[in-house]
């Protein structure tokens, strides 16, 4: 098989990255391999477990079937990145207090997708959340502890916003408890949150 290169640039987790990689490398393991970073997990390699999930250009994909030369000019947001802005803490903590890891290979993945619809849908139903992580295969928690989890963290970020309009702060402004937005201990750092496998 050909090893042709391509020179790229992108953007990492708020990081200008520019380099030179083979074209057939996919993006979880540019980022893994090349880069370090190993919040994203590599399970089946075939876009059916979603231990890969990132987002590129504010939306979700899988980094195992992306090609690295596909994000050129892209922005990319990894678990590392979206951990260290305080973006995911209140659902680490969720995740972490209700038991919804054991081993932590799908947490990652789940929590990237997990955050992407309370982007999108304010209350999601149990049943909203179920299908909305029914591309992250989990083989330890049965699922039932991450969907209390999700749904916890849906309640809390939804009377936040509420008490923030009535405070007259913008809608949609977190409040995170001083614990949470810290992300350099704690759930934020916890092994296996941001994967360190
Ligand atoms: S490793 Fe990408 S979906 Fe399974
Ligand atoms: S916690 Fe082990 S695969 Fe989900």
């Amino acid at each position: 098989m050909s090893d042709m290169t391509l020179d790229i640039s992108l953007t990492i987790n708020g990081e200008p990255v520019a380099e030179r990689v083979e074209a057939r490398t996919t993006l979880v393991d540019f980022l893994r391999d090349g880069l370090g970073l190993t919040g994203s997990h590599v399970g089946c390699e075939h876009g059916v477990c979603g231990a890969c999930t990132m987002r590129v250009n504010g939306e979700i994909v899988r980094g195992c079937l992306m090609l690295a030369v596909q994000c050129d000019g892209a922005t990319v947001e990894t678990i590392e990145g979206l951990s260290d802005s305080g973006e995911v803490a209140d659902l680490q903590l969720a995740f972490e207090q209700r038991n919804a890891l054991q081993c932590g290979f799908c947490t990652p993945g789940m929590v990237a997708t997990a955050q992407d619809l309370l982007k999108r849908v304010v209350m999601p139903s149990r049943a909203e959340i179920r299908e909305h992580i029914s591309g992250n295969y989990c083989r330890c928690t049965g699922y039932h502890a991450i969907v209390d989890a999700v749904e916890a963290v849906a309640k809390q970020r939804s009377s936040s916003s509420f008490r923030g309009a009535a405070e007259g702060r913008e809608p949609g402004i977190q409040m995170l408890s001083h614990a949470s937005l810290d992300s350099g201990s704690g759930a934020a750092r916890r092994p296996g949150m941001t994967g360190d496998k």
